[in-house]
């Protein structure tokens, strides 16, 4: 009796079937859709396209494909990649669905493109270039926006108001000082957004090929910043997916100050700033009602950014080494946060961009003698002595209700001090401040001049 060879069958026809060369049949329909994600793989088709082109350009390098066979699929991938490609949950991922097109577009041939690849390299390798090119319109937004509160800042250089701490007026400051405040933290988001790319692919699953392959090869034709270390931890790694989530929602977190601070502003309570009809919203039963819905939706979002960090970490945590399929769900909160974020950064933008500066609201706000009170306590530290006594003189005025500008001049004589009515002014109390990164308007042209290198940097 002749046994038939099991290892001479004819290859597989489809993509999908050669994923289930080994099965008895096709999954359960609900299994398929289960466990598909082209929902959110389609934000990674040009990113799967572009981590395949290098990849093929490496085998050929490495003499694996010939130069015929890799320009035919160079000239597939670059069809998709015109064309476009509806992702087919039947295919379940970007991945399976690319090689399926390539498949319908060169034949046969496309099979040899998964040559000493994984779809766990894949994955992970999309992601990163996803993740990259967030970063680089997240920053591209931000620069915007900092130049927003920039040109602001410089536009109301002698605008004065109150600081405050507590929410509880302070001591004067100038308009501009709060505005850097704001571009000072944007600067660092900005910083946090730009993590090196490092390519994962080759990997090959989890412990590398006996194909003569040279990822460091593939890592440079995609413009990596380098290439893993280890393949089980490549395929792994979903630290720039943790760090990057993180980064915008530290980012949304600030966005959220600075939007609860402009609805404060516009409040008529404060009235500090007015908000351009075209950035507010009606309601639908007080006919005189300018609500600023949109910076409030800033405000709100950052809670989903805050929990799409926690959502991603508690994915992560416990895994097993190497690819587990909990790890498809790291993209869907990236994703999310990243649009989330980027649409906060333009609404900012353009309140900052449009506000009206209330400077006599302001001003008025600043003429506020109990602003004072520290300036006094300075004068007599100037004049030696020491602060706590300093702080307890001034105090006990305050204690008595006396303000600061009935004092008889020959009572503040007796201290040593000279007190003019212009002590009292914003103008005055706001140029002594002339120490590092202070108030004073030298400090803050310092801190404008950083502000715009760093703007400048950051664009080119
Ligand atoms: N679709 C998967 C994901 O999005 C990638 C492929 C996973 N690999 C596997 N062997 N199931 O993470």
């Amino acid at each position: 009796m002749t046994r038939k060879s099991t290892c001479s069958g004819p290859p597989p026809a489809t993509a999908t079937q050669t994923l289930r060369a080994a099965f008895s049949g096709p999954p359960e329909a609900f299994i398929a859709h289960f466990v598909a994600s082209v929902e959110t793989d389609r934000h990674l088709l040009e990113a799967d396209l572009r981590g395949s082109a290098a990849h093929v350009a490496m085998l050929e390098a490495c003499g694996v494909l010939s130069a015929e066979q890799a320009a035919r699929l160079l000239a597939g991938l670059e069809q998709i990649r015109a064309e476009g490609l509806t992702l087919d949950p039947a295919y379940e991922d970007v991945h399976m669905n690319v090689e399926r097109r390539l498949e319908e577009l060169i034949g046969p041939e496309a099979h040899l493109l998964h040559t000493a690849r994984s779809r766990n390299d894949q994955v992970a390798l999309d992601l990163r270039l996803y993740v990259r090119d967030c970063e680089t319109k997240l920053r591209v937004a931000l620069a915007e926006l900092t130049t927003a509160l920039a040109t602001q800042a410089e536009a109301c250089a002698d605008v004065v108001m109150p600081g405050y701490t507590h929410l509880q007026r302070a001591q004067p400051v100038s308009f501009a000082h709060v505005l850097l405040a704001y571009h000072a933290a944007l600067t660092r988001d900005a910083e946090r957004l730009r993590q090196p790319l490092i390519s994962p692919l080759g990997a090959c699953a989890l412990a590398g090929t006996a194909v003569p392959i040279n990822p460091q090869l593939t890592a440079q034709l995609l413009g990596a910043d380098g290439v893993f270390t280890n393949a089980l931890d490549a395929v792994t790694d979903r630290d720039f997916a943790a760090a990057f989530v993180f980064a915008c929602a530290l980012l949304a977190v600030h966005l959220s100050q600075l939007a609860e601070t402009l609805i404060l502003w516009c409040s008529q309570e404060f009235n500090f700033i007015r908000l351009p009809d075209e950035l507010t919203t009606g309601s639908s039963v007080m006919p005189q009602k300018k609500n600023p819905d949109c910076l409030e939706l800033v405000r709100g979002r950052a809670g989903q950014c805050i929990g799409e960090l926690v959502n991603l970490l508690t994915t992560l945590k416990g895994l097993p080494v190497g690819y587990n399929r909990d790890l498809q769900e790291t993209k869907p909160p990236v994703v999310r946060v990243a649009d989330t974020t980027l649409a906060s950064i333009n609404v900012c933008t353009l309140a900052v961009q449009r506000m009206t500066v209330q400077r006599e609201v302001l001003r008025q706000a600043a003429a506020d003698e109990r602003l004072y009170a520290t300036d006094l306590v300075e004068k007599l530290v100037a004049q030696g002595v020491p602060f706590r006594t300093a702080y307890a003189i001034i105090g006990n005025l305050v204690r008595h209700g006396v303000p600061f500008s009935q004092v008889p001049t020959n009572e503040w004589a007796a201290l040593g001090l000279r007190v003019t009515p212009e002590t009292f002014t914003p103008e005055q109390s706001i140029a002594s401040r002339v120490s590092h990164g202070g108030t004073a308007p030298a400090r803050v042209a310092e801190q404008l001049t950083i502000a715009r290198a760093v703007h400048r940097e950051d664009v080119s």
